[in-house]
């Protein structure tokens, strides 16, 4: 580490990825590319003002340097070897943690080798923290890969003000008691000030745990959404516990969506798409949870039911690559391929398939044509803790046509209550919810997206990260935002 690094950062995010792709070139030269994504941009104008820093992996194995001045902010890496990617991320992250905390879809798998790297890749990422942070730095840990950090940097930083946010669902509590390390990861999660969640469902049953694993008195009040915070008294400290649900940089994809490049381009996608009077919409990191395989059999009765017509009502499904060495994923990847093909194969013409698939990530702007082009946008997870894909498709929506078939095991299914709602273990609710959107009257249909556009826009990323960050400050009084 610099010396000029050291000690310098007056607010630090510590994030498993660091907001850049690093790409490793034949020869072996790096670059780094900024990859903002809605954190980024929401906490850019805090992490220039305050001596901002990044603590996270650069994405690749064996890949990290001395911390770096990128994006307004210091980038600090932390370098990981191939053996702790495959068993921190791809192991004990994405093979246990992940499938545990959305409902075990998949089975999780728990291995104490895995848990082993767990707590050293945590215990770096806490060691890498503690060097940059500035006496009484406020530090803000992200998501699941680090639970055991905020107890970790306390060890080592009591002067720190720590907030922990999960990106991903809190599981029920009689699933969470499967894990065999689950007091430690109660404990670890407790070094923090703050603990956000996205919904209070979440936050209570983290409450229940604190309590009945690791013995901590707690408040016995419901929990609000940004508001009504529980807490765990831990020593002689609080613990605050709260429901934050995130959001997107609503204004800025609705004025993107609104240029008149973009909506050419959507023209233009329509046009390429053979001028369908309907195009339905799936984007989706290709990941188990997501459901595509719910919507694809949904879709592939409809046309078989003539409720949707191949020739009239076509479905585009962009699926950007994930975590493609769990053997989970490439199942899944596996299972999708052939329903595809099966339904292009039952209902397709050549030239015209019914389905579109891309198996690769979008660029962002066209993305964005996508979502301003699309007449039904079809989120179906089995279980998410938020789904921005909703959020940013109503953002798009600019003249409030479209309509939004939304899982009810989404996070965004408590704040769009306006969206066609669905229960994605129901096929014959999934199908009817797809029917309904796609032959909605349009009148309905504005209603419905005008009041979820307000939602939208009234609630983005900003507002997220500034109410969890007051509450972390204590600037907050605690009545609803
Ligand atoms: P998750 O965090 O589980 O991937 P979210 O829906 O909350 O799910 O966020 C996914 C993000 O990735 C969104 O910003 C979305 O626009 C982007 N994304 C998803 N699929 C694609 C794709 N096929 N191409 C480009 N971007 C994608
Ligand atoms: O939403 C959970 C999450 O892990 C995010 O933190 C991340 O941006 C996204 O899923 C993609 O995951 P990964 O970092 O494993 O590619």
């Amino acid at each position: 580490m610099t010396a000029a690094a050291f000690g310098k950062s007056d607010f630090i995010v510590v994030a498993n990825r660091l907001p850049v792709d690093v790409e490793k070139a034949p020869d072996g030269t790096l670059t780094w590319k900024e990859a903002p994504g809605g954190l980024v941009t929401a906490l850019k104008p805090i992490l220039s003002a305050r001596n901002g820093a990044w603590v996270g992996w650069p994405g690749a194995p064996d890949v990290g340097r001395e911390p770096v001045e990128g994006a307004d902010m210091l980038l600090v890496p932390v370098k990981l070897s191939a053996q702790e990617v495959e068993e921190h991320y791809e192991g004990f992250s994405n093979g246990s943690l992940w499938p545990l905390y959305h409902d075990v879809i998949v089975k999780p798998e728990y291995h104490r080798e895995w848990w082993n790297t767990y707590v050293e890749v945590n215990r770096r990422f806490a060691e890498e923290t503690a060097k940059v942070a500035a006496e009484g730095a406020t530090v803000w840990v992200q998501d699941y890969q680090l639970q055991l950090v905020p107890k970790m940097l306390r060890m080592l930083r009591p002067d720190v003000k720590i907030g922990f946010f999960l990106h991903i669902p809190f599981p029920p509590v009689e699933l969470f008691m499967q894990m065999p390390w689950r007091r430690e990861i109660i404990e670890g999660i407790l070094g923090a000030d703050l603990v956000g969640f996205h919904l209070p469902g979440g936050a209570q049953n983290f409450l229940y745990l604190a309590s009945k694993l690791a013995g901590y008195p707690t408040s016995k009040g419901s929990i609000g959404v940004r508001s009504k915070f529980g807490v765990v008294t831990v020593g002689f400290r609080s613990v605050r516990v709260g429901a934050f649900p995130i959001s997107i940089e609503s204004a800025e994809l609705a004025a993107t969506a609104k240029l008149p490049e973009t909506r050419q381009r959507a023209r233009a996608l329509r046009t390429e798409l053979g001028n369908p009077e309907k195009i339905l919409l799936g984007v989706d990191r290709l990941d188990y949870t997501k459901g595509i395989d719910v919507r694809l059999r949904a879709i592939g009765e409809l046309y078989k039911e003539g409720r949707l017509d191949p020739e009239r009502h076509v479905f585009v499904q962009l699926a950007t690559p994930s975590r493609e060495r769990v053997e989970s994923y490439k199942m899944m990847r596996d299972d999708i391929e052939r329903q595809v093909g099966r339904i292009n194969g039952d209902f397709g013409r050549v030239g015209s398939p019914a389905i579109h698939y891309v198996h690769r990530p979008v660029p962002r702007r066209e993305l964005l044509a996508f979502f301003a082009a699309a007449d039904v946008m079809l989120v179906t997870p089995l279980r998410d803790g938020m789904n921005l894909v909703a959020k940013e498709y109503i953002a798009c929506r600019n003249d409030s046509s479209g309509a939004l078939v939304l899982s009810e095991f989404t996070g965004a299914a408590a704040e769009l209550r306006q969206a066609y709602l669905c229960n994605p273990h129901d096929l014959e609710g999934v199908k009817n919810a797809i029917d309904e959107a796609a032959h909605q009257e349009p009148e309905d249909g504005k209603r419905r997206m005008r009041t979820m556009r307000r939602q939208v826009l009234q609630y983005d990323v900003d507002r997220w990260a500034r109410s969890f960050l007051q509450t972390l400050a204590g600037t907050v009084d605690e009545t609803p935002a």
